[in-house]
């Protein structure tokens, strides 16, 4: 027997303890590039404020495929890879197809992040990065990233296509978020990301005509919004139409998509569920971002940086890929 004395077994205890503090604690550090890519965020940023000066959308999408990574098996990196014979990639979910965004820029980062300092950035760190600097060029907060994530070499399309949907039930959005160890705080905070970018009409349009099928709209649309949507997404349009999230201020990250949800004007139903949903918990939260972007801002960077440490590959576990797209050697 192997482990039979009593010194092998203690020194298999350690090793159990060590490898499950290893695997349920992050491991994140916001100088772990210090002495080997110490201006990656300098790098980073500056492509992304050269995107967003011929596309000021950039940065909405930037800060979704964040998003996407750290929801679908921990922030790896995962979302951007591409169909290979090993890989079903995640770009073909439904959240993702036709939808997520930016993954050129991502391609451009990469690129000059391995000029700079070969073989060291993750790609998982660099949508990390990408994310703060497009809030912060957005107008939103700025926030230290702790960094240090490794890429993983696999992809999972059945996670990506379980990704919160704009249509599901409040308590549902709530589970997919204490799952991976958000409360409803981060919920109510990350979903102030929806103060920029663009949404689809074929992520809403039920709620304008034929909500849950009975034949008239989502009651808790303002009937003003509601007119104006419906002229954007005309029953058997072009699903494909962009509507901004945030009507008021499309492009600026601030506290507007909270008094957007006070006055019914949230634009997916997961979004005016967080305020009309009778009793719930997250009114008062809506409410609290509503009255003070201070406190907004200070939430949504706490809450980022609880996003990006969920699950993430360190030490020698992954790889830190060469092309963001593909698996090394393959
Ligand atoms: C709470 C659950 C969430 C749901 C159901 C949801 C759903 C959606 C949907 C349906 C769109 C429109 C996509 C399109 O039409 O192409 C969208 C866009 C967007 N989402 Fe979310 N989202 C959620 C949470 C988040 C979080 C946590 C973030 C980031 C922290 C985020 C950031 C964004 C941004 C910035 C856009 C605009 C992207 C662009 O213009 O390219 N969302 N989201
Ligand atoms: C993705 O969208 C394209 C264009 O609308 C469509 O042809 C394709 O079938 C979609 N892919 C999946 C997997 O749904
Ligand atoms: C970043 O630093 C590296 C050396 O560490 C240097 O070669 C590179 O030019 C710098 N890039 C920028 C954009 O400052
Ligand atoms: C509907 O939106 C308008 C602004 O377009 C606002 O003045 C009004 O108070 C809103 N109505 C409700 C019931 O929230």
């Amino acid at each position: 027997m192997v482990y039979s004395s009593p010194f092998h077994l203690v020194a298999l205890t350690l090793t159990l303890t060590s490898l499950f503090f290893q695997g349920s604690r992050a491991q994140l550090s916001s100088t772990f590039y210090g002495s080997t890519c110490s201006n990656v965020s300098s790098i980073v940023r500056n492509i992304v404020q050269q995107a967003q000066s011929s596309d000021a959308r950039i940065v909405a999408s930037l800060t979704r495929l964040h998003f996407h990574d750290c929801f679908v098996n921990g922030c790896d990196g995962s979302v951007l890879l591409d169909d290979s014979s090993s890989i079903q990639s995640e770009k073909n979910a439904v959240p993702n197809n036709n939808s997520a965004r930016g993954f050129d820029v991502i391609d451009n980062i990469k690129t000059a992040v391995e000029n700079a300092c070969p073989g060291v950035v993750s790609c998982a760190d660099i949508l990390a990065l990408a994310a703060e600097a497009s809030v912060n060029l957005g107008g939103g907060p700025s926030w230290t990233v702790l960094l240090g994530r490794r890429d993983g070499t696999t992809a999972s399309l059945s996670g990506a296509n379980n990704l919160p949907s704009p249509r599901d039930s409040l308590s549902n959005l709530q589970k997919k978020f204490s799952d991976l160890g958000l409360d409803d705080t981060d919920l109510v905070a990350l979903s102030g990301a929806h103060t920029f970018g663009r949404a689809k009409c074929s992520f809403f349009s039920d709620r304008l005509n034929n909500f849950n099928g009975n034949g008239s709209p989502d009651p808790s649309l303002n009937s003003t919004y509601l007119a104006t949507l419906q002229q954007s997404c005309p029953q058997g349009g072009n699903g494909d139409t962009l509507n901004n999230l945030d009507p008021s201020s499309p492009d600026t990250f601030d506290k507007n998509y909270y008094t957007n949800l006070q006055s019914n004007q949230g634009l997916l139903q997961s979004d005016q569920e967080l305020f009309s949903t009778s009793g719930a918990s997250t009114v008062s939260i809506v409410n609290s971002f509503a009255s003070s972007q201070t406190t907004f801002f200070q939430s949504f960077a706490s809450s980022m940086i609880n996003m990006g440490n969920i699950s993430p590959l360190t030490g020698t576990s992954g790889e830190i890929r060469s092309n963001c797209r593909k698996v090394n050697g393959s």
